[in-house]
């Protein structure tokens, strides 16, 4: 199998020191940063906006992957983009219009995603797949870390595998809640390229990052 994407996700680090977190991770071997922004309203969670990601951008150089569980979520973008993320990614259930969405996030020059809740079908995203980058499935219900892997979406995860090779586009299949080495290993076979992790790579405090991260790429070994 081959070599999976790490981007561990912020929310489980410590907010009282993000900057050096970010380096830490940065250090340990993260591929991407996994950004949470929610908005209350979208999801229960309030966690952090545009400022914050714009105070990070200094740093780390890897790119950014920005999950926005956020609704309404264009008149955002703009805010999002200039603040620096590399990657945008919205649900699919927080607008009416989320071909418009992700033309608007590619017309910045960065990478559109699409967020699938666990009760969301994985067609849902059929007709807009030449319109985007990066397909998100969440394997939690999104406004929380530390939860517990929904396992019905491996076959959520498979299909879109299906889709993604038979469409023969260049879509970044990214997994998102409740990874840990053990749950990895089935998302990795079902075809997942990336992997989202809070928990699973903050556990343990900073001298724990790299065998954490570690841990999660070996996943694809096991
Ligand atoms: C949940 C977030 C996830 C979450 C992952 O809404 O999108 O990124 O923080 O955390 P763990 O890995 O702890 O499930
Ligand atoms: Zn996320």
């Amino acid at each position: 199998m081959k070599t999976p994407i790490i981007s561990p996700s912020i929310l489980s680090a410590d907010f009282a020191n993000l900057g050096e977190e970010v380096q830490d991770i940065d250090a340990a071997g993260a591929d991407w940063i996994h950004v949470d922004v929610m908005d209350g309203h979208f999801v229960p969670n309030l966690t952090i906006g545009p400022a914050v990601i714009k105070a990070l951008r200094g740093h780390t150089q890897k790119p950014f992957d920005v999950h926005l569980m956020i609704s309404p979520v264009d008149r955002y973008v703009e805010a999002f983009v200039d603040a620096g993320a590399d990657i945008l990614t919205v649900h699919g259930e927080a607008g009416p219009h989320l071909h418009r969405t992700l033309q608007l996030i590619r017309s910045f020059g960065i990478k559109a995603g699409v967020a699938l809740n666990p009760a969301t079908p994985w067609q849902s995203v059929e007709p807009v797949i030449h319109d985007l980058d990066l397909i998100l499935v969440m394997s939690v219900n999104p406004g929380y870390g530390g939860q517990k892997f929904i396992r019905s979406q491996l076959d959520k995860i498979s299909a879109l595998r299906g889709l993604i090779d038979g469409c023969e586009v260049d879509v970044t299949l990214e997994v998102d809640g409740g990874v840990n080495a053990q749950t990895a290993v089935d998302v990795l076979s079902a075809g997942a390229d990336a992997l989202v992790a809070g928990t699973a790579v903050f556990q343990g405090g900073p001298e724990c990052y790299a065998g954490n991260i570690e841990a999660l790429r070996g996943a694809a070994n096991a």
